[in-house]
C-alpha cells in the first residue's frame, strides 16, 4: 500500500540532493527549485549549515517539502525533526535508526544497496526506499533484477545520476521518483546561479514520467 510520503515523491518525479555551506542563501536556492516546478527537496546533513537552512528553506517557501538526508543515526533523525524537516533519508538503515524515525512518526526514506538491506528494511515495514549509491550499485540493470524477489518494493535511486540517464530509471517499474545533486550542484549553489538551477529544476521536472 502507498502511502501519502510516496505519493508526494512520486508527483515531484525528481529529489533534488542539496549541499549548502551557507545559509543565507537557502531563501534564493529554494525560489529557484519552486520556480523549476519541483516540491521535493533533500538537504544534506552534511554541514553545520544544513539545520539553519532548514529553518531558512521552510520560512522562503512554506510549500517546499524538506526532507533532512545524510541521516546516519537516532540522534541525527532527532535533530531533523527538530529542526523541522518534513521527512527523513539515509544512505544505508541500522536498527537503532528505524526505531528511532518510528518513533519520530516523521516519514522515512533508508538507503539500501543489497538484497539483505531491503530485508531489513522490509523487517521494519519500510517499502519506498533509497537505492543508494546508484549507478555505482549497478544501476538500471541491478534495479531490474531486484525486482524479482522484491515485487512490493519500489525505489528512489540516487547517486551518480544526472539528467542524461535519469529517464532510463524513471521508466522502471519499480522506480517512483529519482534523486540527485545535478539540479542544484554544489558548484552551482556557490556562484549563486539561480537561474541555472531553475533551468535545471524545469528539465528535471520534464523527465517525470505520468501515471505510473
Ligand atoms: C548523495 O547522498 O550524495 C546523493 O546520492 C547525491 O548523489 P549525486 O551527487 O551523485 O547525485
Amino acid at each position: 500500500m502507498s502511502s501519502d510520503f510516496q505519493k508526494t515523491c512520486q508527483t515531484a518525479g525528481v529529489i533534488p540532493v542539496i549541499e549548502i555551506d551557507d545559509a543565507a542563501i537557502a531563501a534564493d536556492l529554494s525560489h529557484a527549485l519552486q520556480a523549476g516546478g519541483l516540491s521535493v527537496v533533500e538537504l544534506t546533513l552534511r554541514t553545520p549549515a544544513a539545520l539553519p537552512a532548514l529553518h531558512a528553506m521552510k520560512a522562503a517557501c512554506p510549500d517546499l517539502i524538506i526532507g533532512m538526508g545524510t541521516v546516519l543515526c537516532a540522534d541525527d533523525a532527532r535533530r531533523a525533526a527538530e529542526h523541522g524537516a518534513d521527512f527523513l533519508v539515509s544512505p544505508g538503515l541500522t536498527n537503532p535508526l528505524a526505531k528511532a524515525a518510528k518513533a519520530l512518526a516523521l516519514p522515512f526514506l533508508p538507503g539500501v544497496a543489497t538484497p539483505t538491506d531491503i530485508m531489513r528494511a522490509r523487517d521494519h515495514d519500510y517499502h519506498f526506499l533509497k537505492f543508494f549509491p546508484a549507478e555505482a550499485a549497478g544501476g538500471v540493470t541491478y534495479l531490474k533484477a531486484l525486482g524479482g524477489p522484491f515485487g512490493n518494493v519500489v525505489f528512489c535511486p540516487t547517486g551518480g545520476i544526472g539528467p542524461d540517464t535519469a529517464n532510463a530509471y524513471l521508466r522502471q517499474p519499480n522506480v517512483i521518483c529519482v534523486g540527485g545533486s545535478w539540479v542544484a550542484s554544489r558548484a552551482l549553489i556557490k556562484a549563486h546561479d539561480w537561474s541555472a538551477i531553475e533551468d535545471n529544476a524545469r528539465k528535471a521536472r520534464a523527465a517525470v514520467k505520468s501515471g505510473v
